[in-house]
């Protein structure tokens, strides 16, 4: 398979291919997405709660972020690696944005940077792509900020918000992002900026089957993640079940003195070596 460039998802864009996108956290999930052939592998900032057990994306550092990065681009070849910035590492400046947008490019082997928000980080989205950075925009529910919205809320189901969702869409593409993600709107919405607003491709988590993607949590979709289960999830394998039966059928084993086997599952040593040992 040949490697995904930026290219290569504006033309399954164009020619009305789904995109593909799975978020990755380490290693291994790295190359589950390889093998399973996303063309877009996402180290998002849910890396806080679902691998680092945080309450939320706020909590996520920079150095926590390029720590899992680094570990996905190892495990990748083919799929688009994409890294979040994290919450604060974008806002205070634009010096600050680009230094931290670099960092997880140059040192973690991220090939785009995504961020959250609409027409205020313009400007900050604009720094990034002039210099080469490409970046994914991030619209509609944005989770880093659940404080200031006291929740996560479905956005864009009122005339007036639906609006500055479309503004948004607009202002962004013309700061140069190479896509976006649309979170948690409604579907109608979400393929009217895909169909009419924007030529970039919508990547969509809670937006419909009108967007030119999707995109999910991996612990959402494989079933690892006890937590909250939002309404536009789907569990596609049970893996949870399958590791916590692993787990208990290992730990009776040993209990009960049937692991390990000595024969098979273990080294031998001739009863000559033994007796000169002794
Ligand atoms: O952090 C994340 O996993 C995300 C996706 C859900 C889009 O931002
Ligand atoms: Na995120």
């Amino acid at each position: 398979r040949k490697k995904v460039s930026i290219q290569r998802l504006q033309q399954l864009r164009n020619q009305g291919t789904p995109i593909t996108m799975l978020t990755a956290y380490d290693y291994f999930t790295a190359r589950q997405c390889e093998t399973g052939d996303v063309d877009i592998c996402l180290v998002g900032d849910s890396l806080a709660q679902v691998c680092l057990g945080y309450d939320s994306t706020t909590r996520l550092t920079m150095p926590e972020m390029l720590h899992h990065v680094k570990a996905v681009s190892r495990g990748l070849k083919t799929p688009f690696l994409v890294a979040d910035m994290p919450f604060g590492s974008y806002h205070s400046s634009v010096g600050d944005a680009i230094r931290n947008a670099v960092q997880l490019m140059q040192e973690g082997g991220a090939e785009g940077v995504k961020l959250e928000g609409g027409e205020e980080i313009v400007p900050i989205v604009k720094a990034l792509t002039t210099i080469g950075i490409p970046v994914m925009a991030h619209i509609g529910l944005l989770p880093q900020r659940h404080a200031a919205l006291s929740g996560y809320r479905v956005q864009g189901r009122d005339a007036h918000t639906a609006h500055r969702v479309v503004r948004s869409a607009e202002a962004l593409q013309d700061a140069g992002a190479f896509a976006m993600v649309l979170e948690a709107i409604p579907h109608t919405l979400a393929s009217y900026i895909t169909a009419r607003k924007v030529d970039i491709p919508t990547i969509g988590i809670g937006a419909g089957g009108g967007t030119s993607g999707q995109v999910l949590v991996w612990d959402d979709a494989m079933g690892t993640w006890e937590g909250h289960k939002a309404k536009f999830v789907r569990r596609f394998a049970d893996v949870g079940r399958i590791s916590r039966e692993g787990v208990s059928a290992y730990a009776e084993a040993v209990r009960a003195h049937k692991f390990p086997d000595a024969e098979k599952e273990g080294y031998g040593m001739t009863e000559e070596e033994w007796s000169r040992f002794m």
